[in-house]
């Protein structure tokens, strides 16, 4: 089966900063296990290009536009194989095959009579590039987002007949409940569609950075209508000389904050319904990072937690992360500590606090330990003996259980699956205490039953960790001998490892 997965695109405006990461790497994980699972994985990323933020920032910066994102975009291709991501493609919105897609799948919406021509007058946040309903109006008409006044626009638009589309979109919940996930986010989108749904301007006339209009070379489209198109154009040009729509198309997963519900939830499938194109299976909607930001006021003991951004100041430097402790201590971090559709605390200390107890101590100290033995008590041959059926029960359940999670993107649950194997395999090294078993030449099989059912548990738990810790669990399995990754071999079969290499520190102390 096809499973595509996507990120949305970043803005270009900003450096890359932890936030970003975080769809990212969440991505990366659901692509990575799904490659285990033998299916056909389309991964795509990208940078947001075009609109008003963008030609702001540029005309502060005192340059074009195009030398803006072209300094810019660079930051944000460079941090995915700093992140480990497998992104199958990098698409950016200032390609010319997009554009070229972007106008022909508009044109088509208008063609099947979705779009006409008036005049927007209302309110307007350029940081979000969005124009703001009535109900999403902050006090002194500020943005509920940016805490920032709003301005109030009138201009020339054509706009999308997004009101046509209410009844379709609540069928489309009825029908697939799962459309949304999690389900609060479901409620969420439900109600801002039961609340009314107005007509949204598809194109602007007051600045020209974006994709022209073909039918009217004084306006551009909309920003929010060619970012969103990046999930179907990029399938067309991401393989020179093949177009993989139909292998691909319609998306398994668009992975979001929930700043961005409603573009994804709303205008996105009407769009498609408009252009009449098969809608994705899932949007999944996560949390924010959240972070004490500087200077904020406090509340009793506490600082104010605030949204991770660049504008509050309170933000994590990936980069900075990736050199001092390694790329998986940050994407452990990321998919540990908050779980994954909820908003979460982030903050240096407590990444120091998981790093030592959970990445050195749990799991790195697991695999040194199981290692060092078998080189100890039996020159690095894991022995042929039968396993530990008992354990073994445990381990194995865990494949099915992680690929039942996976499938509904529950990322935080699987991580813990295959963290209570871990914690179960540190409590059978102390339960069976292999040290005093090789005190005793009459425990010899016992010995060998314990080193093998260990080491092959450990084995087991590389592989299913794999989508998590790419680097890590990759030096364990070559260290083991078996590098293989599929998740069929995610089970305890006897007699598979024979000798093993030494093992560096995982996670080395800081
Ligand atoms: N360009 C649009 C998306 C277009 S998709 C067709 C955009 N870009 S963004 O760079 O502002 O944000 C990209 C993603 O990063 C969003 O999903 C946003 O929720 C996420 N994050 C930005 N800061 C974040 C945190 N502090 N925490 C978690 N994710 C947040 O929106």
């Amino acid at each position: 089966m096809s499973f595509y997965v996507t990120t949305p695109i970043y803005y270009v405006n900003a450096a890359p900063h932890l936030g970003h990461a975080y769809s990212t790497i969440a991505a990366d994980v659901m692509a990575r296990h799904m490659r285990q699972r033998g299916e056909d994985v389309f991964f795509l990323t990208g940078t947001d290009e075009h609109g008003e933020p963008v030609a702001l920032a540029a005309e502060r910066e005192g340059l074009t536009p195009q030398e803006l994102v072209d300094r810019n975009a660079p930051r944000f291709i460079d941090l995915m194989p700093r992140l480990n991501a497998s992104n199958d493609f990098f698409v950016r919105t200032t390609d010319p095959e997009h554009m070229a897609k972007v106008q022909e799948v508009l044109s088509r919406i208008r063609d099947n009579g979705h779009v006409y021509e008036g005049i927007y007058e209302g309110w307007y946040c350029p940081r979000c590039a969005d124009f703001k309903t009535d109900a999403e109006l902050g006090p002194d008409n500020t943005c509920l987002i940016h805490k920032t006044p709003l301005q109030r626009e009138k201009e020339d638009n054509y706009f999308f007949r997004l009101s046509a589309f209410q009844d379709d979109l609540l069928e489309l919940l009825d029908e697939q409940p799962d459309f949304v996930m999690p389900r609060h986010r479901y409620n969420e989108a439900r109600s801002f569609i039961e609340s009314g749904l107005q007509d949204v301007s598809l194109s602007r006339s007051t600045f020209t950075w974006g994709v022209p209009v073909p039918w009217d070379d004084k306006h551009v489209f909309y920003v929010w209508f060619d970012a969103l198109l990046n999930y179907y154009t990029a399938l067309s040009y991401a393989r020179p000389g093949e177009d993989l729509t139909e292998r691909f198309w319609p998306a398994s997963f668009h992975l979001i904050g929930k700043d961005i519900l409603k573009f994804h939830t709303v205008f996105w499938p009407a769009m498609l319904l408009a252009a009449g194109l098969p809608l994705p299976r899932h949007v999944f909607v996560h949390g924010f990072l959240l972070m004490a930001a500087e200077g904020a006021p406090a509340d009793g003991d506490k600082p104010a937690l605030e949204k991770m951004s660049k504008s509050m100041g309170n933000v994590l430097d990936p980069f900075q992360i990736i050199d001092e402790f390694g790329t998986d201590a940050l994407r452990y971090y990321c998919m540990r500590d908050v779980t994954f559709g909820q908003d979460g605390e982030v903050s240096t200390a407590r990444f120091a606090v998981l790093y030592e107890s959970e990445l050195a101590n749990d799991f790195g100290n697991l695999a040194s330990r199981t290692v060092a033995m078998v080189h100890r008590y039996r020159d690095g041959v894991v022995p042929g003996a039968q396993l530990d059926g008992e354990l073994a029960v445990e381990i194995d359940g865990a494949s099915t259980e992680l690929a039942e999670l996976l499938d509904r993107a529950d990322l935080s649950n699987g991580l813990d699956a295959i963290w209570q194997r871990v914690r179960r395999l540190n409590r059978y090294v102390e339960e069976q205490a292999p040290w005093k078993l090789a005190k005793d030449p009459a425990q010899a099989a016992q010995l060998d039953r314990v080193l093998a059912s260990l080491t092959e548990a450990l084995r087991v738990v590389g592989v299913l960790l794999h989508p998590w810790m790419p680097d890590s669990t990759g030096k364990l399995l070559h260290a083991l001998g078996a590098p293989e990754l599929e998740l069929e071999g995610a089970r305890m079969q006897a007699g598979r490892l024979g000798t093993i290499e030494k093992l560096e520190p995982l996670f080395p102390k800081h």
